[in-house]
């Protein structure tokens, strides 16, 4: 991390919990950190859709923001399934999650699609939490650089700031898998991002969350490095005890 920019601890619930649990997990969060000890972090909160009004009502007045997972790229439209960005604000989020590897990989998505997904976002008053990830045979390959770099090349929009936009780099081989890259690895990563932002974006002050496994056994040693400022979530994010712990360790 870098005194420059505030860390950024994100939970990404993806397709897991129901109304009351994630009620719960909400609560016991923000009753945390609202205290006068919490970590100086921002926190996120993005659960499925559906559990937007419950987890809004049991963050409201605390510090935890709450995001969507995934939006459309039209505002409104025949698009069945779909959820607009405004529909997410109104819902009381001030973030999204565009072009996780699990909605490029499950549904398709392109760069390009993704790019409009933020711009959307963007036009709704988001922040996008916009993801890139090489898979383990890029890797291997040695071109996680190159991927990374048409990713961020193709997937941020016209428009995208330090302000609008979060990077998260998710390696899609350390997702839900206990994996994680060397704490060198994720720092020349996190710098090869940094160097290859497009101009109109303030490099040092965009924050650029790792996610992929991360656990509260890890997180330090991932948050200390100079670029890595926050992590993106999935797994550990479920338990409040470990997602708090994430958090502790922004200290
Ligand atoms: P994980 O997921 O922490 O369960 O690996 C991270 C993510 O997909 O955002």
């Amino acid at each position: 991390m870098s005194g420059l920019r505030r860390p950024l601890i994100a939970g990404n619930w993806k397709m897991n919990g129901l109304r009351a649990d994630g009620e719960a997990r909400a609560r016991e969060l923000a009753r945390r950190a609202g205290g006068a000890d919490a970590p100086p972090c921002d926190w996120v909160l993005c659960p499925p859709a559906p559990l937007l009004p419950v987890v809004a009502a049991a963050t409201t007045g605390s510090p935890i923001g709450i995001g969507g997972q995934d939006c459309h790229p039209e505002a409104s439209g025949a698009h069945t399934g779909d959820v607009a960005a405004a529909m997410l604000a109104d819902a009381g989020c001030r973030w999204v999650i565009v072009g996780h590897s699990e909605r490029r990989a499950d549904h398709g998505e392109s760069d390009a699609l993704v790019a409009a997904k933020a711009q959307a976002a963007h036009a709704a008053g988001l922040v996008a939490i916009v993801c890139v990830g090489e898979t383990e045979a890029e890797r291997d390959d040695g071109r996680a650089h190159a991927v990374v770099a048409r990713q961020i090349a193709g997937s941020l929009p016209r428009g995208a700031s330090a302000a609008n936009t979060v990077i998260a780099y998710e390696p899609v081989w350390a997702i839900g898998t206990g994996r994680t890259p060397t704490p060198d690895d994720v720092q020349a990563m996190h710098a090869h991002i940094r160097a290859c932002v497009p101009a109109g974006i303030d490099a040092g002050a965009l924050r650029i969350l790792y996610g992929g496994s991360v656990k509260p056994g890890n997180a330090a040693q991932l948050l200390r490095l100079p670029d890595i400022d926050g992590a993106l979530v999935g797994g550990a994010s479920l338990a409040v005890e470990d997602f708090w712990a994430i958090g502790e360790a922004t200290r």
